[in-house]
């Protein structure tokens, strides 16, 4: 293996920048040059290569984004775009490519090792909705980002009686609610892998209220809608003043955690050891506490499966 390249694609998450810190200095460390790929499979179509020393990733194990920026191109997405990115991958003579991001990351990445592309994934999204590893590089630090909020929002809460709705992100995932709602004693969890009525959540929240409990924090996956159209129904059903709050893109930056750094620098130093025994086409995940390579194709056929012991152990807890 003489050369590698590198990119981040889709969302960015907290802990990319030291996914790619490992691989420049595992790759480095074995005599192996790395182009990153700035802005993802964009452009990589668009030729943004530069070349990436040890030194050009100094200083930013604790910084969040991505250095190489990202993006979520339509072109990459057509026959066309795929083949013109794999004839980029060759006219760089690149021996693989590592692709950081998250599901549409992993799918892209599958239609390059289709053209004959070597491809190594690093599972990196705050939305960890990715089943084939139990922890995305990211989620970790979004779900402390989300908690320290809800605090404050907790506060301003109990001050005035009331219930107050916490939309996060995660797209189909509700991991990011309910692990930060366990993590605050959210009242209530609003996500899209239960399919729970309003009126029964409401009435947990009345006999709270009834029992003296003065307010409450409700977590809702943004899987599951907007928190303005549940303000208005959740006040009329509990009878108490309800408002929200829609965290947004604040889960997305900041300081990546001690977990996702370690995560992104086991993982990306992983990633260039399975290129360089050959093992390639292929995913670095977490399991069980064990860092693997399994191939793509099993990662992507893997389904994420619902937490229903953590789901269950929650609503015991917040009654
Ligand atoms: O996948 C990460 C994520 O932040 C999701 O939680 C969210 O639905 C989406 O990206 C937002 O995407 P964009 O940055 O394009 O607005």
């Amino acid at each position: 293996v003489n050369r590698i390249g590198v990119l981040t694609s889709g969302g960015d998450a907290p802990g990319m920048n030291a996914a790619i810190r490992a691989i420049v200095r595992t790759a480095v460390y074995n005599d192996i040059q790395v182009y990153g790929i700035e802005e993802g499979f964009f452009g990589l179509n668009e030729e943004k290569f530069r070349p990436l020393t040890s030194r050009s990733v100094a200083n930013i194990i604790d910084r969040g984004g991505t250095i190489l920026q990202t993006s979520r191109s339509a072109f990459f997405k057509t026959p066309a775009g795929v083949k013109h990115a794999a004839n980029k991958i060759k006219d760089y003579n690149l021996d693989a490519l590592v692709v950081i991001g998250g599901e549409g990351s992993m799918k892209g990445a599958k239609a390059l090792s289709d053209l004959g592309v070597n491809v190594v994934v690093i599972p990196g999204t705050i939305d960890n909705d990715i089943g084939a590893t139990d922890y995305t590089i990211g989620f970790d630090t979004a779900v402390s980002t989300a908690i320290d909020a809800i605090s404050k929002i907790r506060d301003t809460s109990f001050s005035h009686n009331r219930m107050n709705i916490v939309q996060v992100m995660g797209r189909h995932c509700g991991d990011i609610a309910m692990y930060a709602g366990l993590a605050c004693g959210a009242k209530a969890l609003i996500i899209p892998e239960k399919d729970v009525p309003l009126e029964e959540i409401c009435a947990k929240l009345i006999e709270g209220h009834e029992r003296g409990k003065l307010h409450s924090i409700i977590m809702l996956a943004e899987g599951c809608g907007h928190y303005r159209d549940y303000v208005p129904k959740i006040q009329e059903l509990t009878g108490v003043e309800t408002k929200g709050t829609n965290l947004g893109y604040i889960q997305r930056g900041g300081a990546p955690s001690h977990f996702d750094r370690r995560l992104a620098s086991y993982m990306g130093f992983q990633a260039v050891q399975a290129i360089m025994k050959g093992d390639v086409n292929s995913m670095v995940v977490t399991k069980n506490g064990k860092f693997q390579v399994i191939p793509l194709d099993e990662a992507i056929d893997t389904p994420k499966v619902f937490d229903e012991a953590m789901y269950h152990m929650i609503q015991v807890l917040s009654i």
